[in-house]
């Protein structure tokens, strides 16, 4: 099945590939984006057949579209579709913003490492000197660790249910020397400032299995997935007495605006829409 798309001949061409991708809220955040700076363009929400990445993209390039996000499951894919990376998308392997060059080379960023850095420091966390603790080692993980790294943490522990793909993980982050892997049994006595779950457990409304009182004073739990109510793990983070609990709800509108500025030289203020975007999902506190 091919991808069904057509742009608009007038105004400039933006576009989520996805599957599923209905659900997705990038076409909203960056209407809302482009109404508050004033731009005109169209951004569009296009269901891309599990082997049809390759070719929807090259339609959408020749057919004059000016720049695309992609999300689960082919960031990977486009990661190998492009002719530029940017270091930090070349280090997590994943590509989540396009855009192309006048000679129609084909550049690739990953924008969920500064999303996730930038809904921190929008809630007064920093990463600088904390002990930083990452569940998860799959594609999630992989797009935010060169960020968590840059930020200079002072231990960055990543652990994982299947302990070789952490340890795959770290090896291609080796730079930073102090990153550490631990097994989820492994983390009993441990203590952490900032817990990150890039698990994908949460979506189907599991929790890593972690010890107690493995949150310091002042810590800051932080799911990447969110939900229409507390995720598990947020729930989990409560119940446990994190100072911050938050989920993965505003690094969604933070990657969006470090794409839009990509294409649109333009950084939107991001607070009105995230509160949007609250009141749309209804039931959260
Ligand atoms: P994503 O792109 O969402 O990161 P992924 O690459 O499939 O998806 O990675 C899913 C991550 O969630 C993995 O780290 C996975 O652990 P394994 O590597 O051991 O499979 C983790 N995960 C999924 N379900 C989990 C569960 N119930 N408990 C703990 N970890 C879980």
């Amino acid at each position: 099945m091919t991808a069904q798309f057509s742009l608009d001949p007038v105004r400039d061409n933006y576009a989520v590939m996805g599957n599923p991708v209905a659900h997705s809220k990038s076409p909203l955040i960056h209407h809302s984006f482009a109404a508050q700076t004033g731009q005109d363009i169209l951004y569009q929400a296009i269901l891309v057949a599990e082997h049809g990445f390759t070719e929807a993209l090259h339609r959408f390039q020749q057919q004059g579209g000016k720049g695309l996000n992609i999300t689960l499951p082919f960031k990977g894919a486009a990661w190998r579709a492009m002719d530029v990376k940017t270091p930090r998308a070349q280090q997590a392997r994943a590509v989540n913003t396009i855009w192309f060059s006048a000679a129609g080379k084909r550049h690739g960023d990953t924008t969920d490492g500064p999303g996730l850095v930038a809904d921190l420091a929008n809630n007064d966390v920093t990463i600088r000197d904390k002990r930083v603790l990452v569940l998860g080692a799959g594609g999630a993980v992989r797009s935010i660790l060169s960020s968590l790294c840059a930020g200079q943490p002072e231990r960055l522990v990543i652990s994982n249910r299947t302990i070789e793909r952490a340890q795959q993980l770290a090896a291609r982050f080796c730079e930073f020397t102090s990153l550490e892997i631990r097994s989820l049994d492994g983390l009993q006595g441990e203590v952490f400032d900032l817990v990150i779950n890039g698990t994908s457990a949460s979506l189907s409304g599991n929790l890593p299995p972690l010890p107690d009182a493995i949150l310091g004073a002042h810590a800051c739990c932080y799911d990447l997935a969110y939900g229409d109510t507390d995720t598990v793990f947020v729930s989990w983070a409560k119940q446990q007495g994190a100072e911050l609990a938050l989920d993965g709800l505003g690094m969604l509108v933070e990657q969006a605006a470090e794409s839009f500025f990509i294409w649109r030289g333009v950084r939107p203020d991001t607070k009105p829409v995230l509160e949007m975007l609250k009141k749309t999902l209804g039931n959260r506190k």
